[in-house]
C-alpha cells in the first residue's frame, strides 16, 4: 500500500491460514508488533469470525474470502469509518473486474448484488495517546462458493457462485481484492473521501431510498457528504447527516434524489 505522505511499501505481506478464530484477531497480534500497513491475513475458515455489532460471521470452509488488511494512515481517529467506505468501493471494483458482477453498496460498508449480501466490512482500529489512528484493520468477507446459506441468511445473503452459475477461486478474487484496495486507498490518501465520491455515487444501493435513521427518524438517502457522511432528508422536512451506525433501508423502488 502506498499514498502521499509515507513511503510506499513494495511488497504485500501475506499470511494464507488455514483455520483461525478470526482473521481480524491474528492481524491485530502482528499490528501489535509492529506489522507495517499492507499486512494482509486470509483464512479458509474462521471459527469466530466477527460481524458488526457484535454478530458473528458464518462461513464453511473453502467457500470465502476472508481476508483482514492492516492500514496506517497518520490521520485523526474522526475520519478512519471512511475506510470502510473504501473497502466497499474496492469490492464493488474487484467484483466487477473478477467477475463481471455489478455490485452496490448500502451505507456505510455492505456490498450487495442482485439485492442480496454478498459482502461484508469489517473496520477496528486503535488510537495512539495523540488521538490519531495508530492502525486500522479492514476485515472483508466475500461469498465465494457458496450454493446455499444457513436457513437465517437464506433469503438475504448471494454468492459469486449463485450470481454467475460458475465456480470461483477465492485466492484469484483476492488478488483482484487487493488490487484494487490500493488503488482506492491510494486516491483516498492523496484527496480524501472527495475523490471518491461520485464513483460512490454510481455504485450506492442506498441512494433515493426511503431509511430509518439510526435514533428512528425517517426519511430519504438523497446524498454521501464529501467526508462519506450519508444525507438524509427527514420526513419532517430537515436534511440530516447520519454519520455512524446502521440505516435500515426500506423495501421498495428507489424515490429519487434532492
Ligand atoms: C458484517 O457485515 O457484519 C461484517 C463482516 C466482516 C467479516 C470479515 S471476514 C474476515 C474478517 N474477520 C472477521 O472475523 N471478520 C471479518
Amino acid at each position: 500500500m502506498s499514498g502521499p505522505g509515507r513511503a510506499a511499501a513494495t511488497t504485500r505481506v501475506l499470511h494464507a491460514l488455514d483455520e483461525v478464530e478470526s482473521t481480524q484477531s491474528v492481524l491485530a497480534g502482528l499490528a501489535a508488533g509492529g506489522a507495517p500497513e499492507g499486512t494482509v491475513v486470509t483464512a479458509r475458515h474462521q471459527t469466530g469470525g466477527r460481524g458488526r455489532r457484535g454478530r458473528a460471521w458464518w462461513d464453511r470452509p473453502g467457500e470465502s474470502l476472508l481476508l483482514s488488511l492492516l492500514l496506517r494512515p497518520r490521520i485523526d481517529a474522526s475520519r478512519a469509518a471512511q475506510l470502510s467506505l473504501v473497502g466497499a468501493l474496492a469490492v464493488t471494483d474487484a467484483l466487477g473486474t473478477a467477475a463481471q458482477v455489478d455490485a452496490r453498496i448500502r451505507w456505510p460498508n455492505d456490498v450487495l448484488a442482485a439485492g442480496r449480501k454478498i459482502c461484508g466490512i469489517l473496520l477496528e482500529g486503535a488510537a495512539g495517546s495523540d488521538g490519531r489512528l495508530d492502525h486500522v484493520i479492514l476485515g472483508i468477507g466475500i461469498n465465494v462458493d457458496q450454493t446455499a446459506f444457513p436457513d437465517e441468511l437464506g433469503e438475504r445473503a448471494t454468492s459469486l457462485r449463485l450470481l454467475t452459475g460458475r465456480s470461483h477461486d477465492p485466492a484469484r478474487l483476492l488478488e483482484h481484492v487487493l488490487d484494487a484496495l490500493e488503488r482506492r486507498y491510494a486516491e483516498w490518501r492523496g484527496q480524501g473521501f472527495r475523490r471518491l465520491r461520485a464513483a460512490w455515487r454510481e455504485r450506492a444501493f442506498t441512494l433515493g431510498r426511503p431509511v430509518v435513521m439510526p435514533g428512528g427518524t425517517t426519511g430519504v438517502a438523497v446524498d454521501i457528504a464529501e467526508d462519506g457522511a450519508l444525507l438524509v432528508r427527514t420526513t419532517a422536512g430537515p436534511l440530516e447527516r447520519v454519520v455512524s451506525g446502521e440505516v435500515e433501508t426500506i423495501a421498495g423502488a428507489p424515490v429519487g434524489r434532492d
